[in-house]
């Protein structure tokens, strides 16, 4: 009899690959996916560590699911709980100590492992980091809608002092420009017309590329153009870059290269240069700043997106302020914001002058709504205007169509016909909280 799964994803877009992933290793052993976690065999959470709220609601959830167990096994029945991702990497055995109805603990870079540990049918925890690469046991993917994620890069080596990444991610580590390529055109044949090249730091990306005469070391600006030659691949995205990697290369291939989207996230985290250092960042807001000027000299449109963390320790109302002064000066198009969270080996979690709560949450609140408004009126300066959407899945009303803009905006429209995996131009004429509404006839 087949048996059923459902994995839970929480955090970044990486989590999300590595889960589409894990799908397909549990597929040949006779799993099946199913979204109603209640009937399922086997749940897996895959988790993030970057903040402590992620972590707290991972432990919440395995409690929920314990319940869930302890009920079934009244019945004979079992349910297997697995944890992977970064809390499994961080945390290891203690998450098996804390619940003991968690059966298998696996991290990031040994997930391909997981059919192994499931035949084996004992309680288990497999978060080193292997001298081997997951990626060359993991089968391919065959579930896409037209839009997929393609990890290129994994681990950081920054040390950024607020991020636990380095910890539970592991040393930068490129894929061969062959498996990627390779990767993307598999992908290109189940109907896939964007791919978003992923990793925790992709302008530092250097992997190898083999031909039959010689190898040599591809930038991301060589990847992407490799890649741009890839027949029936219409769009290339890249997520996330550091502002201190971004070079000249890069900077031109945005004005260059019509298959790379005009939307660029680029974290500052803070505009203050004081805070800047305290958290290692190698970057100065003028140098920042600088960097945008560049890119949109290059490619004028591009639309740019940022992340921030309010109250870091130390921050004072000036910093603050100097954040918001930045703010004002780029324009993000978008943008996500959070509150410092301590977390633990990080070396700021060991600095002094922790800012209070109350604090963060004020000048949280104060950037968000800086950063909406600017959101917004990016957004509005659409309306009667055109977008080129690439569309991926069907809206919630009748004849609705969902897609992504140039900009990575969502716009609808309605058609009789589906226009699913293609792209087309949309005139623009009304705008709701989340999304762009538009005509296909314009
Ligand atoms: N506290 C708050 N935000 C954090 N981020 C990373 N670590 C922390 C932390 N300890 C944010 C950064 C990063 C994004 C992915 O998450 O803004 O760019
Ligand atoms: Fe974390 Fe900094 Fe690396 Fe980004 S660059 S993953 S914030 S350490």
């Amino acid at each position: 009899m087949n048996k059923s799964f459902h994995i839970k994803t929480y955090g970044c877009q990486m989590n999300f690959y590595d889960s589409t992933r894990i799908a397909e290793l549990l597929k040949p052993m006779g799993y099946y996916e199913s979204n109603l976690p209640e009937s399922c065999d086997l749940i897996i959470l895959n988790t993030c560590h970057i903040r402590e709220k992620a972590s707290e609601k991972m432990y919440s959830d395995i409690g929920r699911l314990s319940i869930m167990k302890q009920n079934r096994k009244k019945y004979g029945n079992d349910l297997k709980i697995v944890i992977a991702g970064c809390v499994a990497q961080a945390e290891g055995k203690e998450i098996l100590s804390r619940n003991r109805d968690v059966d298998i603990v696996v991290g990031p870079q040994t997930y391909h492992k997981l059919p192994e540990l499931l035949k084996r049918n004992e309680k288990l925890v497999l978060n080193d980091f292997p001298n081997e690469s997951k990626f060359d046991f993991l089968p391919l993917i065959n579930k896409t809608q037209s839009s997929a994620f393609v990890t290129i890069q994994e681990g950081c080596d920054k040390f950024c002092s607020f991020c636990v990444v380095p910890y539970t991610r592991g040393a930068e580590f490129s894929r061969s420009v062959n498996e990627i390529t390779f990767e993307i055109e598999h992908l290109i044949l189940n109907g896939v017309k964007e791919v978003t090249l992923l990793g925790q730091n992709v302008s530092s990306y250097h992997g190898m590329y083999r031909s039959k005469e010689n190898k040599s070391k591809y930038s991301l600006t060589d990847l992407i153009q490799h890649i741009s030659k890839i027949e029936g691949l219409q769009r290339i995205r890249y997520l996330t870059s550091h502002p201190s990697d971004i070079k000249e290369d890069l900077i031109k291939e945005h004005g260059n290269n019509p298959k790379l989207m005009p939307y660029l996230h680029l974290p500052i985290q803070s505009g203050s240069n004081k805070i800047l250092k305290k958290m290692n960042r190698k970057h100065t807001k003028e140098s920042y700043i600088e960097l945008i000027k560049k890119v949109r000299i290059a490619r004028s449109d591009l639309a740019i997106s940022s992340d921030f963390i309010v109250g870091f320790p130390g921050e004072t109302n000036k910093d603050f302020e100097e954040t918001l002064e930045v703010v004002k000066e780029i324009n993000f198009a978008s943008s996500y914001s959070f509150k410092y969270s301590p977390r633990p080996g990080t070396p700021a979690s060991l600095m002094k002058d922790h800012v209070e709560e109350e604090t963060k949450t004020n000048r949280l609140q104060i950037l968000q709504k800086e950063l909406n408004n600017q959101q917004e009126i990016f957004n509005n300066s659409f309306l009667g205007q055109k977008l080129s959407v690439l569309f991926e899945k069907k809206g919630k009303k009748t004849n609705q169509f969902v897609g992504k803009s140039q900009y990575l905006q969502p716009v609808h429209v309605i058609s009789k016909q589906s226009i699913i995996g293609e792209i087309h131009d949309v005139g623009i004429y009304n705008k709701t909280s989340h999304s762009l509404h538009g005509n296909l006839k314009i």
